[in-house]
Formats: structure tokens, sequence, C-alpha cells
């Protein structure tokens, strides 16, 4: 069974190349541009109304699908924005910035939270400690000796290392050890649509957030976080829709926010990002294509890309290289890591030339599988190294 038939917009505009970076940015499938439309015709029809679909419809259900996905229970509690920085950044705002602020973390965190935190310190009285996430082997238990140490006030970790693709230790064999005082956030955005993932066991501690630019393919500007049930945090940083419903009453007084997941919003946004990940959304469930299933997919590509990977005997790009702890549990991308970045760039080098995109930071080259890929597409690697 191939899925290419879905991504033609996207595969007919590079011809002959095989495109190994979808967990950068992934292709967008072709029921997305009819979304696009629909977005402009909404917003010709309703003009100022056009906020009553949005609100109305269109979000609720993009909440309900989401909340399916991640097997999440109160599709109310999710809240949307361009970007997750905005998300995170609304999260730390809840913290007095007179008092002192402990996070605890992993040194394998996307930019978006490590360059924030690392202009946090600049505050006196904010603390980071890093965890380093390798070696991977006895990651989760330096990680439990490091909750169990001390008490932080936000505790931000992976759902899958964005470096390597490697899957930190599940939230729920750690959560016990963390006070209810202390806010957890994972940055699922590794994870959302890659892992079959199942919040609802921890859907009223946790914050999640994840986005639609990478495996739910609906390309940037529409990223999400669930909000725990009955969370009184109060925002900082703040905009008017996080009390939407209470517009029209005197602004006045204590700000008040909303008692779902919009407590955590922000201000006016172009939601045509929502309204693509809708239709991605809508054709998973008309097609019964499913995060396992995908899942599977993607497992059965990577076996065979290591395959080729093997019989390449390449001296540089071999198993040996590859960063995994557990291929059986991995992200949707194979991360290889090199002595140097010159070896890396020249590899990446040659097999652009072949027609392979991948990418790469320093030493560490990345190689992503999707649905718009079929097994044989990888022979094309040889090429890269003329091997017959
Ligand atoms: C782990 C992770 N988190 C978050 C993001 C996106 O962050 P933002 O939406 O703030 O640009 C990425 C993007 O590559 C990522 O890999």
């Amino acid at each position: 069974m191939s899925y290419k038939k879905h991504y033609q917009h996207f595969l007919n505009q590079h011809p002959g190349k095989l495109h190994c970076a979808p967990h950068s940015h992934h292709y967008w499938p072709d029921v997305t541009r009819q979304a696009q439309l629909d977005y402009w015709d909404d917003s010709a029809k309703g003009v100022d109304h056009k906020w009553d679909t949005i609100f109305g419809e269109r979000i609720p259900a993009v909440q309900q699908h989401l909340a399916k996905l991640l097997d999440h229970p109160a599709p109310g509690q999710f809240v949307f924005a361009q970007n997750t920085h905005e998300l995170l950044y609304r999260v730390i705002s809840c913290f007095d910035p007179q008092q002192p602020l402990r996070i605890l973390t992993t040194d394998g965190e996307f930019h978006s939270f490590s360059r924030q935190v690392r202009r946090l310190e600049e505050r006196t009285n904010v603390v980071v400690e890093r965890i380093a996430c390798e070696p991977y082997d006895d990651f989760a238990s330096r990680w439990e000796t490091a909750l169990k140490a001390q008490s932080y006030d936000l505790v931000f970790i992976s759902q899958v290392f964005f470096n390597s693709g490697i899957v930190a230790p599940a939230v729920d064999t750690w959560l016990g050890l963390v006070p209810e005082s202390t806010v957890v956030m994972i940055d699922g955005y590794h994870g959302c649509g890659a892992l079959p993932t199942r919040l609802r066991d921890i859907a009223d501690r946790v914050f999640y957030v994840a986005g639609s630019y990478k495996y739910l393919q609906a390309g940037e500007g529409c990223c999400f976080m669930t909000v725990p049930c009955n969370c009184d945090l109060r925002p900082e940083y703040t905009g008017w829709f996080a009390d939407f419903a209470n517009l029209t009453k005197p602004q006045q007084g204590q700000i008040d926010y909303a008692d779902d997941g919009l407590r955590f919003a922000g201000a006016t946004m172009d939601f045509t990002a929502l309204y693509r990940l809708e239709t991605v959304l809508d054709w998973w469930q008309r097609d019964a294509i499913t995060v396992e299933k995908m899942h599977g997919y993607v497992q059965n590509l990577q076996r065979r890309f290591l395959q080729v990977i093997d019989e390449l005997k390449h001296p540089l790009l071999h198993r040996g290289a590859l960063l995994a702890h557990n291929l059986a549990q991995h992200g949707h991308f194979l991360t290889f890591e090199l002595a140097t970045a010159e070896q890396v760039v020249q590899l990446a080098t040659a097999l652009r030339d072949a027609g392979v995109e991948t990418d790469y930071r320093g030493r560490r080259l990345r190689f992503g599988f999707a649905l718009y890929h079929d097994a044989d597409d990888y022979q094309q690697l040889k090429k890269a190294f003329a091997v017959r």
C-alpha cells in the first residue's frame, strides 16, 4: 500500500527527489489545498462574523480530533497559538519574576525552550538544571535522581528528543516523584501524530505542547497546548482571547480568565493552518489512518532503510554511528553522529547531489521517514555512493 497518491502536489514539485526531512518540514497532503480556499471563503462570507464560525465550529472540531488522537478526555482544554514558544512563554509568565524560579530540564530541548531559558538565566533568581541526555542508557535513572533530589517550579522535557529521535522516559514512570505544586510541561512536537500517545491519565497534571508543522502534516501556524483541568494559573502574558466569553462585561478590576484551555490563549491570529489541520485529521478519520498504523508503516520504512545502510558498507554512514536506545520505540527520524561536522556536510552534499534531501546540525545527520515514502525508495541512497 502506497500513500503517495495523497501527496501529489508536493511530490510533483520535486521529481526524482527523496525527501528525507519530514521531521523538519513535512510535506502537506493534497487535502490541505482546499483548506486554504475554505479559510478565504469563510472570511469573505463571514467578514467580522467569521470568528463565530472559527470559534463555534472549526476550533471545536479540531479540539475533538486532537483529543481523540491523543486520548485526552477534555477537548476544551486544548488551546491554539502560532507556535509553541508563545505557549511556553505564557506558562513561564505565570511565575512571579520577583521570586526564585527553579527549572529542571535536559540538554536536548528544542531552541524555543533552550534559548528562552538561557535568556531567563540572566535574571539572578532563575536556576536551570539540565540533565544530559547522554548516555541514553541511564538517562531515566539520572532524571529520576534529579527529581528526587529537590523540588522544582517547572519541569520541562521532550516526548522525543529533536536532536536524536530517542524517546524520553514515559511521563507516568516519573510523574509520581513530582510535587503537586510543580508545573510539568511536555514538548510533544516529535511525538504527536508519530508515536501512539495516551494523555488520559496525565491530562489533569501536565501541559502538553505540539504543533502542525511536522507529523500532523498541516504546515506552520497551528500549535496547541493541553491545559490541565481546573488549572488556576494566571499567565501574565495574556491576550484578549483568554476571556473571550466575558468581553462584553465591564473590563475592570482583577483580570479574569476562561476556565478551559482558552485561559492560555493570546490574541488575533490567522487560523488558515487550523483549517489545514482539520482537513488532515478529517482525512485520517475517513480513511481509518491511525497513529498506530502510521507508526507501523514508518517503523517498517526504518527497517528497510537500515538494510540499505548495511548494504552500502559505508565507512562513516553505518549502524555504529546511529544514535539509538531502543529502535522498537523511536521517533520518526534516524540520527547518525559522525566524528566531524565537515564529514556530515560532505555526506549530506553527496546525498543531495543524488536527490536525497536530509537535514543536519553539527556532527549529526538526520534521515526522516513519512507516509509519502515507499520502502524501495531508499535504493536511491546507493546512487550517492555509486553502489550497484
Ligand atoms: C521538539 C520541538 N519543539 C518545538 C518545535 C517548534 O517550536 P516553535 O513552534 O516554538 O517554533 C520544534 C520544531 O522543530 C521541535 O523540534
